[in-house]
C-alpha cells in the first residue's frame, strides 16, 4: 500500500487481501473498517474516494486491516455491534449478537405487550445467559417500566458490559443483573416470573473446532459450548423453567439448528408444559421455541 493511493485505490486493494485471507464479506469489512480510521460513516467515503489518507490514518487502517487478517470479527474490532436497531458495545468476553437472536426478541415482545394489556399482577421477565444484554435491553427499550427486568450472567467480565450497555442505552434502572450459573443466580425468596428467554450455549464441543475462525478462535467459549450433544444447559432450562414461570408463563429460547425434533420429544415428555411451538429465523429455519407452562 503506498502513501499516495487514494482511498478509492486504497479499499480495492485491501479488500482483495481481505478476499485472499477468506473474510466472507471483504469489501463491506474495509469500508468499515475504512470509515472507522476517517471517524465518518460509510456512505460519506464515497465523497472522499480521490483523496489520499494521512500518514497517522494510513498506518491506523493497516494495523485494523492486519486484525482483520487474522480473522478477528470486525465487531470486535470496531467494538460495537447493531441489534434490534441499538448500538451495543462488545468485546471479547461476550457473544456478538446476531440477527436471527432479534427472533427471539419478536416472539417475547408479542407475549409481553399482551400480558401487560390484559393481566393485572405486576408482571417479570428473566433472561438466563445474557452476554452483551442485547435480548433484555432491546426488550427494556420496549416495554420500559411496564415489565421488572432481570438478567444473569455467569460470566463477570460479560455483566460488566451488559451493565455498561444498559447504562448507555438509558434503561439501567429497570433492569437487575445477576452473576450466577443459570438459575441458581438467582436470589433466595424469588418470586416467579411470566417469561423466561434465554439465548444458551448451544454448540455440541466437538464441533466447536468446525466453526470459522471468527467465532472459534475469538468468541468466547463459554457462550458456544452446549456440551456434548449441545444441550447440556437447554435441558437444565427447561427441565427447571415450569417451576420458575407462573402459570401460563412462557419459556422463548434460541436453539441450534438440528435440535428441534429433540426438543420436541424432550417437551412431550413433560406434562408441565401445555403447548409449544417453533417460529423461524430469518433464514427459515426453526430456531425460536416457545413452550406454555398448563394453567393449574
Ligand atoms: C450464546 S451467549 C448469548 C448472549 C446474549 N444473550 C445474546 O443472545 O447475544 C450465552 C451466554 O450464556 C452465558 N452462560 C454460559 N453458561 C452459563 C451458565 N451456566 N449460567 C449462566 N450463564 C451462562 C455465557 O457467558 C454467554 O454470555
Amino acid at each position: 500500500m503506498k502513501p499516495s493511493w487514494t482511498l478509492l485505490e486504497l479499499i480495492r486493494e485491501a479488500s482483495a487481501y481481505l478476499a485472499k485471507k477468506g473474510v466472507s464479506s471483504p469489501r463491506l469489512d474495509t469500508e468499515l473498517l475504512m470509515a472507522c480510521v476517517l471517524g465518518c460513516s460509510r456512505v460519506e467515503l464515497y465523497l472522499r474516494f480521490d483523496q489520499p489518507l494521512t500518514k497517522e490514518e494510513l498506518d491506523r487502517f493497516r494495523e485494523l486491516l492486519r486484525r482483520r487478517a487474522r480473522r478477528e470479527p470486525l465487531a470486535y474490532i470496531l467494538g460495537a455491534k447493531e441489534f434490534w436497531s441499538l448500538s451495543l458495545r462488545v468485546n471479547p468476553s461476550v457473544l456478538i449478537p446476531r440477527p436471527e437472536t432479534e427472533t427471539l426478541v419478536e416472539v417475547a415482545l408479542e407475549e409481553l405487550k399482551e400480558a401487560v394489556r390484559k393481566e393485572s399482577l405486576p408482571i417479570s421477565a428473566l433472561e438466563l445467559g445474557t452476554g452483551s444484554g442485547a435480548i433484555v435491553i432491546a426488550l427494556a427499550r420496549e416495554l420500559g417500566a411496564s415489565v421488572s427486568w432481570w438478567a444473569t450472567d455467569i460470566s463477570r467480565e460479560a455483566l460488566e458490559v451488559a451493565r455498561w450497555n444498559a447504562r448507555e442505552l438509558g434503561v439501567q434502572g429497570w433492569i437487575r443483573f445477576l452473576e450466577g450459573d443459570m438459575w441458581e443466580a438467582l436470589e433466595p425468596g424469588q418470586g416467579r416470573f411470566r417469561l423466561v428467554i434465554s439465548n444458551p450455549p448451544y454448540v455440541p464441543t466437538a464441533l466447536i473446532q468446525q466453526l470459522e475462525p471468527e467465532i472459534r478462535c475469538y468468541e468466547p467459549a463459554l457462550a458456544l459450548d452446549g456440551g456434548h450433544d449441545g444441550l447440556a444447559l437447554i435441558r437444565r432450562i427447561i427441565e427447571q423453567a415450569p417451576c420458575r414461570l407462573v402459570p401460563g408463563g412462557m419459556l422463548v429460547m434460541e436453539v441450534g439448528e438440528a435440535q428441534s425434533e429433540l426438543l420436541d420429544e424432550i417437551l412431550g415428555k413433560d406434562s408441565r408444559w401445555g403447548k409449544w411451538g417453533w417460529r423461524q429465523d430469518l433464514g427459515g429455519r426453526s430456531r425460536a421455541l416457545w413452550a406454555v407452562t398448563r394453567e393449574v
